[in-house]
């Protein structure tokens, strides 16, 4: 097919929502390796976006995609009511590598359902209802995960929120501090905010707080480790859990193999994955503590969660995260990107702020360093500026003004400076069609 029918077939085929395409011409890819995507015209293109945060072990990975082979050609699909082996030793290495106390499991296909799942096990287990996301979460497009969600334009929260017995509480957002305090010593105010909030709502008894370690969509928004602390001593207190979403920091995006266990002494309650588990294979997971894994007895099934294809893809990805070092290795590329942003800050008024951890950055714009309004459109214009360039970016943030920079994490040391020059030349267009050349 050509780029033209391709184009005219989806606005034909594709429902609306679907054809949410991040550029003016959508792009259309037709090969991938490791840190390049290739386009139905052959161009290439340095990918930092790993298809939101999944392909994180590189495009078509060879090691692990010859294990997904040979799983595919022995045993591919049985459903939960069986046993494999391939379902079982997951749990195990899940068990083994996410933070002291988490230990069992139960698998699905994406990071809505993990999500969902978790509340639905926070409320069987605490017997409560209320479930309290942050400002600008992300959580996912099932009811109960897109009402938690917060990132429309308007910043409105979803009308059905209500009834659906979802309050959202304030999160850790350092660059837009609400109470203009500066960390360390608002003393974490926000997190404080929180417990304000339940008191004065005179909420007793809830089911969970559910946060982002770091927020993506909302903007890669990284709060204090002590506000996530905080937040479980808060869920705590109010007779609720603490439920930690790592779809987009999971599996060494961050520089950590789980975000959680950089924390000292942070030890979820139940804990979110997908994204990355399968590095392009559909499979997620939530992980509880031992008797919170076993609250809920009513018996159920995800048709395709498990299944030894998404457990072999997903213990492949495992094992290549820990035999290469990966989690090392997002520290080390991270801060070279990160420097190589560093630089480009003082050239350019337009960024307003650098942030993240690992190969998860975030760069927020603005169009005035003082009054930090978002650039919006300036955001949209840099994405198409390093398209054209063969870089391709993510975006993010409620009001869309932040670059989401999230490569493979076996990008070359050649390519991120490849990049960072692809960005630096984006940013001197930008900078001057708009006017905010220092
Ligand atoms: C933090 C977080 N949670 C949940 C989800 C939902 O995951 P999925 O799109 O796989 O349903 C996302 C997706 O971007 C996410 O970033």
């Amino acid at each position: 097919m050509t780029k033209t029918e391709i184009i005219a077939k989806s606005n034909q085929y594709m429902m609306a929502q679907a054809r949410h395409q991040l550029y003016e011409e959508p792009l259309i890819f037709t090969k991938g390796d490791m840190d390049m995507l290739y386009d139905i015209e052959g161009k290439e293109y340095i990918d930092c976006f790993s298809g939101i945060m999944v392909v994180s072990f590189g495009h078509c990975n060879r090691e692990i995609n010859e294990v997904i082979h040979k799983q595919l050609d022995t045993l591919q699909h049985i459903s939960t009511f069986y046993l494999s082996e391939q379902m079982v030793e997951l749990a195990e290495k899940l068990a083994h590598i996410t933070p002291e106390g988490l230990q069992r499991s139960f698998f699905v296909n994406s990071g809505s359902e993990a999500v969902e799942g978790a509340m639905l096990l926070a409320r069987a287990y605490t017997g409560n209802q209320l479930i309290v996301p942050v400002n600008h979460a992300y959580h996912g497009r099932t009811l109960l995960t897109a009402v938690s969600t917060n990132v429309s334009p308007t910043g409105d929260i979803d009308p059905r929120a209500k009834d659906l017995d979802i309050e959202f509480a304030p999160n850790g957002y350092c660059y837009r501090c609400p109470y203009q305090k500066t960390y360390p010593s608002c003393g974490i105010q926000c997190a404080h905010e929180v417990r304000k909030q339940l008191q004065q709502e005179n909420h007793q008894n809830i089911a969970a707080l559910l946060v982002e370690p770091i927020q993506g969509v909302g903007g890669v928004i990284n709060p204090p480790w002590e506000y996530l602390r905080e937040m479980q001593t808060i869920a705590h207190e109010f007779g609720g859990l603490l439920i930690v979403d790592e779809v987009q920091c999971g599996f060494a995006r961050t520089g950590h193999d789980f975000y959680s266990n950089a924390i000292a002494g942070f030890r979820p309650d139940i804990l979110c994955m997908a994204k990355a588990m399968g590095n392009g294979l559909a499979v997620g997971a939530y992980i509880a503590r031992d008797e919170i894994g076993e609250a809920l007895k009513v018996p159920t099934f995800a048709t395709f969660g498990g299944s030894p294809i998404a457990s072999a893809a997903a213990l492949a990805t495992i094992d290549y995260m820990q035999r290469h070092d990966m989690p090392g290795q997002a520290k080390k590329s991270g801060a070279r990107f990160t420097e190589g942003l560093q630089r480009m800050e003082e050239e350019f008024p337009l960024i307003g702020n650098i942030r993240g951890s690992g190969l998860f950055i975030g760069v927020e714009l603005v169009r005035d360093r003082i009054t930090k309004e978002p650039a919006k459109e300036e955001t949209l214009a840099m994405l198409e500026e390093c398209k054209k360039r063969g870089l391709v970016i993510g975006k993010s943030g409620q009001k869309t003004n932040v670059l989401r920079i999230g490569p493979p994490l076996v990008i070359t040391d050649e390519h991120i400076d490849k990049a960072l020059d692809i960005l630096h030349e984006a940013f001197l267009v930008v900078s001057k069609d708009f006017g905010l050349e220092r």
